[in-house]
């Protein structure tokens, strides 16, 4: 699929010839372009975001900043904020109403909601997935902590879309019949509960920007984060060599790259072993992988005994 035509140019079937100035950019775009290609994300437009909401200032400062600030100028990612109350119909604007049946707390009202998911997903500007009156072309998510849990993989799940809607929750929740007539999908960032769902939005905005390809300065970066290859991510150490008389581990200043990759892969597995070692029930490991975590095994088995006989 990619050719290479020289130090400058690239030549792409799908993408048609590019021309970088700097070759350290044609390095970065190229993998951008490689990595869309291999996991299926459409490269030629940005993934849109549309976020609904009733707090849009606690949603714009997140997204005014760093990676995703640049990814949004940089057209990989849009993001647009829709506020909830301005398709409340009333004169008040009033977006929440006490529950049918009795008991405390506001309940999030159906009209607001559907008015303003319908309005904006219909518009003119849609991306060319989103079918004349087929809403559920584009997955609409509604952030709440009886949904399913958020993951690396739903991440990935999600970057594969042009389009994704988010709706954020306040009170005690949503009208069912938003749930059941228009969400396709619920997801929760965790077994607790915030006071809304802008935190999570922004969250599963974050996760799923990150993949994108081009989306991080350094285009491994997303490859290395914790969780991406099922494992949690290695120890990093930076200047100076030695802080407070506590040094970096000797093998990452050897310049031995081959040494420094297998230390990297043993403390992300030993890590995973000693926090998540749910996660490793999953993963297909190598026969190395193996023999070393057999004598992780053996020196936390060893640890446990001697606490226990000093107790
Ligand atoms: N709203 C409140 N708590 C939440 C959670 N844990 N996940 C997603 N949305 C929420």
């Amino acid at each position: 699929m990619f050719e290479s035509i020289g130090a400058r140019v690239i030549v792409c079937e799908k993408f048609g010839t590019l021309t970088c100035l700097h070759t350290h950019t044609l390095a970065i775009e190229y993998t951008r372009l490689v990595v869309a290609a291999r996991e299926g994300y459409n490269d030629t437009v940005p993934l849109r975001f549309d976020l609904f909401t009733l707090f849009p200032d606690i949603c714009a400062a997140y997204l005014g900043e760093s990676i995703l600030k640049r990814a949004q100028e940089s057209g990989l990612v849009s993001v647009r904020i829709h506020n909830l109350r301005d398709y409340a119909a009333d004169k008040h604007h009033i977006t929440d109403d006490l529950p049918y049946g009795g008991g405390g707390g506001m309940v999030m009202k159906p009209e607001p909601i559907f008015a303003a998911v319908e309005s904006v997903l219909t518009a003119d500007d849609r991306p060319p997935t989103a079918v004349e009156g087929q809403l559920s072309a584009v997955p609409i998510i509604l952030l709440t902590p009886q949904g399913r849990p958020f993951t690396q993989a739903i991440a990935h799940e999600l970057a594969q879309h042009d389009r994704l809607a988010l709706i954020c929750g306040r009170y005690e929740g949503f009208d069912e019949r938003v749930r059941l007539r228009l969400a396709t999908d619920e997801i929760s960032i965790g077994d607790y509960v915030i006071t809304g769902g802008e935190l999570a939005a922004l969250v599963v905005v974050d996760a799923v920007t990150r993949l994108r390809p081009g989306a991080l300065g350094d285009p491994s970066g997303a490859l290395d984060d914790s969780h991406a290859s099922g494992l949690l991510e290695y120890p990093h150490y930076t200047r100076p060599p030695e802080f407070r008389g506590w040094a970096v581990p000797d093998v990452l200043l050897s310049g031995d790259h081959a040494r420094i990759a297998r230390w990297r892969r043993e403390e992300s597995l030993r890590r995973t072993f000693h926090r998540r070692p749910d996660l490793l029930l999953k993963l297909e490991l190598s026969e190395e992988d193996r023999l070393f975590l057999a004598e992780v095994a053996e020196e936390a088995a060893e640890n446990l005994r001697s606490q226990i006989s000093n107790s």
